[in-house]
């Protein structure tokens, strides 16, 4: 059983307009999706602002409604449960965001936002227990237990997102989202954060939905990844999978825009051109089409469905094995250079992590 499954998951906004103040259409946000999550696994959504990621974060959460679908936690079916129950399975799915200021209480010390969850869940018996776990949580997370007196204003960018996993880690989740938790800081920091969570990952069997527009980000952290596209999913597979054999033109496009640490590296040249269309008006047939290079009459009709090929690689592109190789993958330097190259990309990572 997956810790997370999620099925047919549809959201789709009212927007209003029009001279009586009716609804004059819907925000497609999300627009049909299906994943799992398994316990301990790392599953990261990416794509382009505006393509639904932080709804699809939010409908898991349960702090909003979809319009369609479900969503079931540890084998229960989210959306069937009381509030009470609600509240039981909230301590377990907890989320991160991109700004933890944001979502810190600038008025309340690092000891009393942490103690505060430890109370409410009944976690710790008494103050005594609650200073030494607040203690713990800090350290954790990289912080000191004296850091327990001092208020949010007083921490680094780098600091705060330490301080939101430490809060996360207070009430003992099984799963954390994670929306652009490391968007917001210097690269050299993301590593760091990013290292802290797969350490953590790591002692406490945690899962995660880690949202991210990067894919050099996700490469780093993920198990498998989610690419999507204007409310859908376009391709799925593991990450080492995605990165050597990307399938999907905009799998193809976002893996173009990875920065390469080499300068000689050959990349494809810039596939996505044009702005991504409105999820009020999405384009019919495959969504992609307006900007696909390989498009073709069809693809304004036909709506590709995400076919997996059997061993967990799903691409929505029926056209895919048609294509030429991505540079990527077996580009004129051949298979062995480019996994080479893919393996300097993550040590750069890595290195960025040991100097700090
Ligand atoms: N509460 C809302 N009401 C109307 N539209 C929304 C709302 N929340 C998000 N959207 C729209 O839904 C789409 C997806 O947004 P979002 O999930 O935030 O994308 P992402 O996190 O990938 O940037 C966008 O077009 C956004 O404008
Ligand atoms: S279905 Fe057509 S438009 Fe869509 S990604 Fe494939 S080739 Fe491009
Ligand atoms: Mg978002």
């Amino acid at each position: 059983m997956s810790l997370l499954e999620v099925e047919g998951l549809v959201k789709h906004f009212p927007v209003k307009g029009g001279l009586f103040g009716g609804t004059s259409g819907h925000v497609r946000a999300v627009d049909g999706l299906d994943f799992e999550v398994a316990e301990g696994e790392t599953l990261a959504l990416v794509g382009e602002s505006g393509c639904g990621k932080s709804t699809v974060g939010r409908l898991v959460l349960r702090l909003i409604e979809p319009t369609a679908g479900k969503v079931r936690f540890e084998g229960d079916d989210l959306l069937a449960l009381s509030p009470e129950e609600m509240r039981a399975r909230r301590r377990r799915m907890q989320v991160i965001f991109q700004d933890p200021y944001a979502s810190l209480n600038p008025r309340m010390t690092v000891g009393a936002m942490l103690g505060e969850p430890l109370f409410l869940h009944g976690l710790a018996s008494d103050q005594a227990a609650r200073r030494k776990r607040v203690g713990e949580l800090l350290e954790l997370v990289g912080l000191r237990p004296e850091h327990a007196r001092r208020y949010p204003h007083e921490f680094s960018g780098g600091q705060r997102q330490r301080l939101a996993i430490a809060r996360a880690l207070a009430v003992e989740p099984k799963l954390i989202i994670a929306d652009e938790p490391v968007s917001a800081l210097d690269v050299s920091i993301q590593a760091q954060v990013i290292n802290l969570m797969e350490s953590l990952q790591q002692r406490f069997g945690l899962a995660y939905v880690f949202i991210s527009h990067d894919l050099a980000v996700v490469k780093h952290i993920a198990d498998r990844i989610a690419v999507m596209y204007l409310g859908k999913i376009v391709e799925t597979a593991t990450t080492d999978e995605l990165f050597r054999n990307p399938r999907h033109p905009y799998t193809r496009a976002l893996l173009s825009a990875v920065p390469l640490p080499d300068p000689t590296a050959q990349r494809e040249r810039a596939l996505l051109e044009g702005d991504i269309p409105s999820a009020l008006a999405p384009p019919p047939g495959c969504r992609f089409h307006t900007r696909c290079r390989f498009a073709r009459e069809s693809c304004r009709r036909d709506v590709p469905a995400l076919d997996d090929d059997g061993t967990g690689h799903a691409t929505a592109c029926p056209w895919w094995p048609e294509f030429p190789p991505a540079p990527l993958v077996a580009g004129a330097a051949g298979r062995a250079e480019d996994r080479l190259r893919l393996d300097r990309l993550q040590a750069a990572f890595v290195r960025q992590t040991e100097a700090t």
